[in-house]
């Protein structure tokens, strides 16, 4: 797989740089310098074709003169001595050829029919180096002499300097390959080392570690500037944890003293609750002896007034039960037997004690189960106590219609029960259902109308329902009724 430049480590980063930079310099330089060889060594070339030509051009001037091709030709022979010569020829002024040489057969094609006299040139033509002279006797111009000459010289001595320079270009990438590696070390090792102490840091989250600071350049400020940061974060992180610390230690006291006012108050409510109890209860239990006539006879008035007493009364003790009972929960004392407990004789039960109450505000009270027994583990008096709350709300707040208790089986997995009261009464605004569960909270005291009750009953009921597991749900709308419903686990 190829890793991008910019994802590699910054060793191999600082490698290639210097590298690629050195190998393009070298390689630049060797062109440059062979370019310069070839024009050099060709140069030199034409020169000395050049002097060979104008040697054998002096040679063959008298021939020329006398019109003596024979005596020319043999004087070209003389070229035998240079072995690059390929092939030469000499023309008249008029550009007929006069005399020619070659140093083998098929190269006599390689000169031209004719050559017209032109100042002298040198030019390299296919694998040729060829040159024309102008040959001149007396000063004044006489023919031309055409020669041609192989690259084969030119070709060999660039060949041992490309040599030498592949040679050099091999040495100086070995060097540059140790010396980048060194230079590597000592560029890239305190930017590896600053990356691995912020590594470790991050993964270990251990502030007290330091980065190593290596250098005066920019790597060691920032090597520097890193390690300040480190020693301010872990200076305000142990600023941070002292005060967490001393705000716990404080949270922890004000909890303390919290749990000891709160028992305070539990006992408090307890111990009052069941002080009361006791001459509340001879208050009711006199005002029922009184009511029924066993000391005298009574006037209506007096009757009237007693059984006023006697309902205060009762609703006195119903409200410091509850306030015992919720004591007792908050504290903790209350623990339930969890027995197995037929549900539907709870119902019955409710049903006779409440029965009578709904009918007598002329409502419709209904009772629906179903056969087969359902028992489910738990407390029946905390049962009944939650059932009762319900029923009792039902009837309270319903003025027409009915008020119905329905016990049923659940298909949910695994099988529930649930117990529900459903009525056709005032109903709860959306907005009010929230509250209904707090202590002491009423909906409906609003429009002049005030109700019984104290706005504990649903709290209570609420609080021994999570003792049995479960937890009410109230479904309601306003002005149509309400449904307050609990699911229980079904007994094995
Ligand atoms: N079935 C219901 N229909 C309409 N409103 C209800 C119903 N049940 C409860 N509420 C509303 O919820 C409030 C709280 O009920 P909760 O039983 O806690 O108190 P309470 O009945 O007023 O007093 P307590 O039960 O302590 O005698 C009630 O005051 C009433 O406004
Ligand atoms: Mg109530």
């Amino acid at each position: 797989m190829m890793v991008s430049f910019n994802d590699l480590p910054i060793s191999r980063k600082v490698m290639r740089v210097n590298v690629i930079v050195g190998a393009s310099l070298l390689l630049t330089a060797s062109v440059a310098f062979i370019s310069y060889q070839l024009v050099m060594f060709t140069q030199s070339a034409a020169e000395h074709l050049a002097t060979a030509a104008d040697i054998a051009g002096i040679d063959v001037t008298p021939a020329i003169l006398f019109n003596d091709p024979r005596a020319a030709t043999e004087s070209l022979t003389a070229l035998r001595a240079s072995p690059n010569v390929e092939a030469a020829a000499v023309y008249t002024l008029d550009g007929r050829m006069f005399a020619k040489y070659a140093r083998s057969a098929q190269e006599v094609s390689n000169l031209p029919e004719s050559l017209s006299f032109a100042p002298s040139s040198h030019r390299i033509e296919g694998n040729g180096l060829i040159v024309a002279r102008q040959i001149v006797s007396d000063g004044k111009p006489i023919g031309m002499l055409y020669a041609r000459s192989d690259l084969q010289g030119i070709r060999q001595r660039l060949r041992g300097h490309a040599e030498i320079a592949v040679g050099v270009l091999a040495a100086a990438f070995a060097l540059a390959l140790v010396v980048s590696s060194k230079l590597e070390r000592k560029i890239a090792g305190p930017i590896r080392s600053l990356a691995e102490t912020a590594r470790a840091i991050a993964s270990k989250r251990d502030y007290s570690v330091r980065a190593e600071v290596r250098s005066k350049d920019e790597t060691g400020v920032l090597a520097e500037a890193f390690n300040e940061m480190l020693r301010r974060i872990e200076e305000q992180s142990a600023e941070l944890e002292a005060r967490v610390a001393e705000r716990t230690e404080k949270l922890t006291a004000a909890n303390k003293e919290l749990a000891t006012a709160n028992e305070a108050k539990d006992r408090f409510l307890a111990t009052m609750s069941h002080e009361l109890r006791t001459p509340l209860n001879a208050i009711i239990g006199f005002t029922g002896t009184l009511l029924m006539k066993l000391s005298g006879p009574l006037t209506s008035d007096q009757e009237n007034q007693l059984k006023t007493v006697r309902t205060s009364g009762k609703h006195l003790l119903s409200l410091i039960n509850d306030l015992l009972d919720l004591a007792k929960i908050q504290s903790g004392k209350v623990e339930l037997k969890l027995e197995p407990v037929n549900c539907g004789s709870v119902v019955n039960d409710v049903a006779t004690a409440l029965g009578p109450l709904a009918q007598a505000k002329g409502l419709r009270f209904e009772v629906i189960m179903p056969e087969e027994d359902l028992v489910v583990p738990g407390d029946r008096r905390a049962l009944s106590q939650i059932m009762i709350n319900l029923t009792n709300n039902a009837i309270k707040f319903t003025h027409q219609g009915f008020v119905r208790i329905e016990l049923k089986k659940l298909d949910t997995e695994p099988e529930r029960i649930e117990l529900s009261v459903t009525d056709s009464g005032a109903g709860i605004a959306d907005a009010d259902q929230k509250r209904l569960f707090q202590p002491f909270e009423q909906i409906h005291t609003s429009g002049g109308r005030t109700f019984e009750g104290t706005g504990l009953g649903l709290h209570l009921s609420q609080k021994l329902a999570a003792l049995l597991g479960a937890e009410i749900v109230c479904r309601s709308e306003y002005g149509k009724g309400s449904r307050f419903s609990l699911a229980l686990q079904e007994s094995a």
